[in-house]
């Protein structure tokens, strides 16, 4: 229950744990299977595969080890360039590193956030041999034109869709566009299963290297090795609650979208805050209700939001600004990111459960409007 009046903060997310989670975990204690076996695993794989119109899914530890398994399953390493934005999450381009490939930051859309894919051509050289996209705060990629760029220059395209459960690009779910695709449950993704992830493709090949990989790179004889692998695994337990999370997930995708349109219904008449678009042709699932600030400063809001109860977050600080690319000499100096530059400027995100009542949209928007407007009591 909301307790505005007993100052609980409201947190930007928080999981939706009504449905069989409990007693789908409790199987698993009562038949002992709670390490990386057992049944949960393969209906979780199966499951959220299919649902994605995917044929294999692989279950992994979480987003970023999925990212990287993803990564070397394509045969990607030292020599190569991944192409991939420079506005999102580190994981990225940590994956790719980690696979011994280079990272090549894009500036991103003004209104989607996503990766510009009018400037991915000027990029593509030799070594160019994948591109990731990443459908940011639930809004799908441009995927034909990334598509085509991909088969003109015989590249291959990994899909990170941590953010977008569900989320739609021309009638076709994110996930199902790429060679491979990556998913987090982190506890505030659409479904969750705590911490989590899983790569998904249409692949018989992929899909047993990713095995492979995931698992130390066990074959037979066990314990004779041709091949590194990695404990990437998830357990039976968290695939237990994955299971039951995936039974709501079309109420979770729809309350996310709900709350987007009360959210927007609220700042429509504002031209103080910028709201998330969704682009014609696109389902976009607004994993985060995001905003950018017209004319006040993102620190001051947030800090006077704070004050009130309500948790916000920033968004991304973009990859050409950080400090680690920078000194391992990742970044031209001389090249500019406007729109990334911008968005970390000027944006945060608002609170997005799943389980936010209309009663918090209200208080939260009316606090925002208040804050911006000077009325602060
Ligand atoms: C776009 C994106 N990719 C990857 C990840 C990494 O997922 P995880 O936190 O499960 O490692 C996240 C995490 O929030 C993310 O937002």
């Amino acid at each position: 229950m909301f307790e505005r009046g007993r100052n609980k903060m409201i947190p930007v997310c928080e999981p939706t744990l009504t449905g069989k989670e409990k007693e789908y975990v409790g199987q698993c204690f009562d038949t002992n299977w709670i390490s990386s076996a057992g049944e949960f695993i393969k209906k979780f794989e199966d499951g959220f595969s299919e649902y994605c119109g995917v044929r294999h899914g692989v279950a992994c530890s979480n987003g970023s080890t999925a990212l990287h398994l993803a990564v070397e399953s394509l045969g990607i390493g030292k020599g190569d360039e991944v192409i991939m934005p420079d506005f999102t999450i580190i994981s990225c381009a940590k994956s790719i590193l980690q696979s011994g490939a280079k990272p090549v930051f894009i500036d991103v859309e003004s209104d989607t956030w996503n990766i510009d894919p009018k400037k991915i051509r000027e990029k593509i050289n030799s070594n160019t041999k994948a591109i990731m996209v990443v459908h940011l705060f639930g809004h799908p990629c441009e995927m034909d034109e990334i598509m085509q760029i991909a088969s003109e220059h015989n590249l291959k395209i990994i899909e990170d869709c941590a953010e977008a459960h569900g989320a739609e690009y021309k009638g076709k779910k994110v996930g199902s566009f790429g060679d491979v695709a990556c998913f987090s449950f982190y506890s505030n993704k659409i479904i969750t299963t705590g911490e989590g992830g899983m790569v998904i493709t249409n692949s018989d090949e992929i899909a047993e290297r990713l095995r492979l990989l995931r698992n130390l790179a066990f074959t037979e004889p066990r314990f004779v090795h041709h091949d590194f692998g990695y404990n990437y695994r998830l357990t039976n337990v968290q695939a237990a609650m994955g299971v039951a999370q995936l039974e709501n997930i079309d109420n979770f995708v729809k309350a996310r979208i709900n709350n987007a349109k009360s959210y927007n219904e609220f700042f429509k008449n504002s031209d103080l805050v910028r709201t998330p678009i969704c682009r014609e042709g696109s389902k976009t699932v607004y994993w985060m209700y995001s905003v950018l600030l017209n004319q006040h400063d993102r620190d001051d809001v947030m800090n006077k939001l704070n004050e009130k109860g309500i948790q916000t977050r920033t968004l991304f600080y973009p990859m050409h600004m950080q400090p680690l690319l920078k000194e391992k000499g990742l970044v031209d100096e001389n090249e500019r990111f406007p729109v990334s530059e911008d968005l970390w400027k000027r944006g945060f995100y608002l609170p997005s459960s799943s389980s936010l009542t209309m009663e918090q949209i209200k208080f939260i928007s009316e606090t925002l409007l208040g804050v911006l407007n000077g009325n602060t009591n």
